[in-house]
C-alpha cells in the first residue's frame, strides 16, 4: 500500500485568503486539492488557471478539473499554473488517450476520476499508464454532501489489481467515513469540510488521521 497522503480541499476555505488558509493546514497536506468546475460538467463554477497561479505553496497541487473536454490549451493553463496532478474525469473526455499523454508528455502526474455509478471496466485500458484513479464518493460539483459508501467497492477492487497505485478518495469524507474507505485501500484522502469548516483545523485533521486504522 502506498503512503497515506491528506489533501485538504480549498473549494471550502476562504478564497480570498488563500495562501493563508493553506499555511494553517500545510503542516499535514500532502497535497492541496483544488476543485475546479465549469458549469457544464457540473452546474457550478470554481476557478480558472488565473486564481490557481496566486496560490504560493510548496505544496504539491492536486487539480481536480470537473470540466467537460478539456482542450490541450486548457489544461497547459493548469500546468502553467504549476500543478503536480490533473485528475480529468472518465466521464468528461472524448478523447481519454490523448488527454493524459497531453498531461505526462507536460511532466504532470495523471489521475482519472469516476463518478459514483461510473463502473471501472471504463478505465481498465488506462490504469497501466496513470499515476492516480480518483473514486468520487459523492457526485461531483459541491462541497458538504452526504459520503456514498457504494463506490468503495471500486478501491477495493483497483487495490487487488495495483498494490502501489494512488488510489484517492473525494466526497464526504470525515472522521466517521475516512476509515471505511483506507480499509478499502484508498491512500489518499481529500477533505474539504471536515476540514476548512472546523474552527479548529488542526484538531480537526488530527482527528482524521486519529481514525486510519
Ligand atoms: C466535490 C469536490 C470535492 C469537495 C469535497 O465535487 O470534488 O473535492 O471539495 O468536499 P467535502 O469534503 O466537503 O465533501
Ligand atoms: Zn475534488
Amino acid at each position: 500500500m502506498p503512503k497515506i497522503k491528506l489533501a485538504p480541499s480549498i473549494l471550502s476555505a476562504d478564497e480570498n485568503n488563500i495562501n493563508k488558509e493553506i499555511e494553517q493546514v500545510a503542516h499535514y497536506a500532502k497535497l492541496i486539492h483544488v476543485d475546479i468546475m465549469d458549469g457544464i460538467f457540473v452546474p457550478q463554477t470554481t476557478w480558472t488557471s488565473d486564481f490557481v497561479k496566486t496560490i504560493k505553496t510548496k505544496i504539491p497541487l492536486d487539480v481536480h478539473l470537473m470540466v467537460q473536454d478539456p482542450s490541450d490549451e486548457y489544461l497547459k493553463g493548469f500546468i502553467d499554473a504549476n500543478a503536480y496532478s490533473i485528475t480529468v474525469h472518465q466521464e468528461a473526455c472524448s478523447d481519454l488517450q490523448h488527454t493524459l499523454e497531453f498531461i505526462k508528455k507536460n511532466n504532470t502526474k495523471t489521475c482519472i476520476a469516476l463518478k459514483p455509478n461510473t463502473p471501472l471496466k471504463k478505465i481498465s485500458e488506462f490504469i497501466d499508464q496513470i499515476d492516480m484513479v480518483l473514486i468520487m464518493t459523492v457526485e461531483p460539483g459541491k462541497a458538504g454532501q452526504a459520503f456514498i459508501p457504494g463506490p468503495l467497492k471500486k478501491a477495493e477492487e483497483l487495490r487487488k489489481l495495483k498494490p502501489n497505485l494512488d488510489i484517492e478518495v473525494d466526497g464526504g469524507i470525515n472522521k466517521a467515513t475516512i476509515n471505511s474507505c483506507y480499509k478499502s485501500g484508498a491512500n489518499v484522502f481529500v477533505a474539504g469540510s471536515a476540514i476548512f469548516k472546523q474552527l479548529d483545523r488542526i484538531k480537526a485533521i488530527k482527528e482524521l488521521l486519529n481514525n486510519l486504522k
